[in-house]
C-alpha cells in the first residue's frame, strides 16, 4: 500500500513556512507608517472567521529564493462573507516589494474577479502598492490589462468595490478608477498616475503626494474618491455599510431591510423647511431625512460637487437610490461636476435595479465663460442621457424650482420619470420670474413712471399665474400637486406600484452617451 506520509509532511512544513509570512516585522513595518497589513485588514472587512485564503502558496515569477514573505507574491486574495453574503476580496500587501504588481500577483487579482464574475457576487480590492513592478516589465504591464478587462466585463453585472489604503500610483489607480465606488483613508491613501518626483521633473513643481492625490484632494476637487474616512477600520467598515444597500449582482435585487421604527423624525415639520423667500438657500439633507427610513440615508460623493446630493436610503425597508438638488450650494445649480456626479449615480443605480427618488429644487445650468468653455453641453448631456435610459423605477418631487433645462433634466416626465409629483411651493417655467420679467416686459418697465414697483408687481404676478404647478398639474405634466407632509406615503404607494415596471429589453448594441 502507498504511504501517503510524506506528502503530509510536505503539506505541514509548508504551513510551517506559510505563518513565518506573518512575524513581528511584518506587522511593524505598516503600523510605523500608520497602516494596518493585508491580513487585519481583511479581517475587519469580513465576518469573524469567515476568510478562506486561495493562491496562498503562490510565488513570484522566476522566484528561486527562500523567503517566506514572497509567498502569495505580494497580494492575499480569496473570498468571505459581508453581513452573511458572499464576497471576493484581494487586499495588497505593500510588505512584499511595495505590492506592487508583478505577473503572478495580477493572475491571483483575475482569478478573484473571474470568480466573482461567474458566481455574481461583489468584488472588493484593497489597494496599497507602488503600481506596475519594474523588474518584471511588460508581463506586469500585461497584468493590469488583464485586470482592467476583467473590470470593464465585470461593470454592471457585479458591485466592484476599490479601498484605496496606501499608495496607488502608475497602474495601480485604474482598476479603481474602472470601478463603482472608490473608498479612501486620510493621511495614509493617496492615488496619482505621475507621483511628485514626475511632476518636479517634467513640470518643474513642487508638490507632495497628500497635494497631489490624498483623499481630501479626491473627495473633494477631482472626484476620484467617494467615500473617505479618518482611519482604515472606519474605512473597512465604511465598506460593509454601502454592501448592505447593494443586491450581489444584476440579477438580484437589492436586500429588503427588517427593520422596525422605520418612522423619520421631523415630519410633521417637513413642510417649514424651504424659507418662504424663494430666493433663500436651505438644506434638502433635512428634507431627505424626513423622508426616507429613520437614519438610512447614506450620502455618496458627499464633499464632491455638493449643489447636488446623492445618496442611497430605504423607504419602507426598500432600497432607493437618491438625487437631489442642493439649494445650499450655488443655489442648487447644475454644473460640470454635479452633472457628471448625478449621471454616473443614475446609471449605477438602473444597473443594480436601485429606484430613483428625485427631489427637485434647481433653478438651471450655472452659466459663465468658465463652465461653456468646459463642456457644460456635453457634461449637462450626461445627465440627460442617463436619466433617459435609466428603466428602473424613477419618481421625481419638485419641492420649489423647476426651470428651464434643469426642469427637463431632472427626470421629467416627457423624459422618462414614472411619475411626476409637485409641492405646492414649486415653480415650474421657462425661467425664474425675474429674467422672465426682464424679457416680456422691459419696454413697459422702461416706461413706467416707476419701473422698480412696476418691475416687482409683474414679477409677483408672474409667479401666481405661471411660476406655480398648477398649470404642469392641468397639462398632466405634473400627476399630482403633494403635500409635504403626505410625501413619504405617496412615495411608498407610487414605488410599489412601479416594482412590477416592465423593462423593454433594446436590440441596439449600446448608446453613445456623451463622454
Ligand atoms: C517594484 C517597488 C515598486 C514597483 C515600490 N517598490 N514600488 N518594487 N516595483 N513599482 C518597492 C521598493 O523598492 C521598496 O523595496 C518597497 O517597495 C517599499 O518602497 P519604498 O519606496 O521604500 O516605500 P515608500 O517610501 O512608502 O514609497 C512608496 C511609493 C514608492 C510612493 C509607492 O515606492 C514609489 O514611488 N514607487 C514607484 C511608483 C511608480 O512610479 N509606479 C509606477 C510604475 S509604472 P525594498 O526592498 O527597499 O523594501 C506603472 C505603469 C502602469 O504602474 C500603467 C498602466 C495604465
Amino acid at each position: 500500500m502507498k504511504d501517503n506520509r510524506i506528502h503530509y509532511k510536505r503539506f505541514n512544513e509548508r504551513d510551517q513556512r506559510f505563518n513565518e509570512r506573518f512575524d513581528d516585522a511584518y506587522f511593524e513595518r505598516q503600523h510605523a507608517k500608520g497602516k494596518l497589513t493585508a491580513i487585519e485588514r481583511i479581517d475587519i472587512l469580513l465576518d469573524e472567521d469567515s476568510f478562506v485564503e486561495i493562491d496562498a502558496f503562490a510565488l513570484p515569477l522566476d522566484y528561486k529564493g527562500d523567503n517566506p514573505k514572497a509567498l502569495g507574491d505580494g497580494v492575499i486574495c480569496g473570498y468571505g462573507k459581508i453581513n452573511q453574503r458572499d464576497v471576493l476580496v484581494y487586499a495588497q500587501d505593500f510588505n512584499y516589494q511595495g505590492g506592487s504588481l508583478g505577473t503572478i500577483h495580477a493572475e491571483k487579482i483575475q482569478k478573484v474577479q473571474d470568480l466573482g464574475l461567474r458566481m455574481g457576487h461583489p468584488v472588493i480590492g484593497l489597494i496599497d502598492s507602488g503600481g506596475a513592478r519594474i523588474q518584471e516589465g511588460i508581463a506586469s504591464l500585461a497584468g493590469y490589462a488583464g485586470i482592467f478587462m476583467n473590470n470593464v466585463k465585470s461593470s454592471g453585472v457585479i458591485p466592484q468595490i476599490s479601498v484605496i489604503l496606501g499608495p496607488a500610483a502608475g497602474g495601480a489607480v485604474y482598476s479603481p478608477a474602472l470601478t463603482d465606488f472608490i473608498f479612501m483613508t486620510r493621511k495614509t491613501a493617496y492615488m496619482f498616475v505621475t507621483g511628485p518626483n514626475v511632476v518636479k521633473e517634467v513640470l518643474n513643481e513642487d508638490t507632495t503626494s497628500e497635494k497631489l492625490g490624498g483623499a481630501d484632494v479626491h473627495s473633494t476637487k477631482s472626484g476620484v474618491a467617494d467615500f473617505i474616512y479618518d482611519d482604515e477600520e472606519h474605512t473597512l467598515l465604511g465598506v460593509r455599510k454601502l454592501l448592505s444597500y447593494l443586491p450581489s449582482n444584476n440579477v438580484e435585487h437589492p436586500p429588503v431591510a427588517k427593520n422596525a421604527n422605520i418612522l423619520p423624525d421631523g415630519m410633521e415639520n417637513i413642510s417649514k423647511i424651504i424659507p418662504d423667500d424663494s430666493n433663500k438657500p436651505y438644506d434638502v439633507i433635512e428634507i431627505i431625512n424626513r423622508l426616507v427610513d429613520k437614519g438610512s440615508f447614506f450620502e455618496t460623493a458627499e464633499g464632491y460637487a455638493q449643489s447636488i446630493v446623492t445618496g442611497l436610503a430605504r423607504l419602507n425597508n426598500q432600497v432607493i437610490g437618491i438625487v437631489a438638488n442642493q439649494p445650499k450650494h450655488l443655489a442648487g445649480t447644475l454644473d460640470i461636476d454635479s452633472s457628471r456626479k448625478a449621471a454616473r449615480f443614475v446609471r449605477f443605480c438602473d444597473a443594480f435595479h436601485i429606484p430613483i427618488l428625485v427631489l427637485e429644487d434647481v433653478p438651471g445650468f450655472l452659466p459663465g465663460i468658465e463652465q461653456e468653455h468646459a463642456a457644460i453641453i456635453k457634461h449637462g448631456a450626461k445627465l440627460l442621457f442617463a436619466f433617459a435610459e435609466a428603466s428602473v423605477p424613477k419618481i421625481t418631487v419638485i419641492l420649489r424650482k423647476a426651470y428651464g433645462g434643469a426642469y427637463i433634466v431632472m427626470n421629467s416626465n416627457k423624459m422618462g420619470g414614472d411619475f411626476n409629483f409637485a409641492w405646492p411651493t414649486a415653480e415650474i417655467a421657462v425661467m425664474g420670474p425675474e429674467g422672465a420679467v426682464k424679457i416680456l416686459n422691459r419696454r413697459e418697465i422702461e416706461a413706467s413712471d416707476d419701473p422698480e414697483a412696476l418691475r416687482r408687481s409683474l414679477i409677483l404676478k408672474y409667479k401666481e399665474e405661471v411660476a406655480n404647478p398648477y398649470i404642469a398639474d392641468q397639462k398632466g405634466y405634473i400627476d399630482e400637486v403633494i403635500l409635504p407632509e403626505s410625501t413619504r406615503e405617496k412615495l411608498i404607494k407610487a414605488f410599489s406600484l412601479l416594482e412590477n415596471k416592465f423593462e423593454e429589453k433594446s436590440s441596439k448594441k449600446h448608446g453613445n452617451i456623451p463622454l
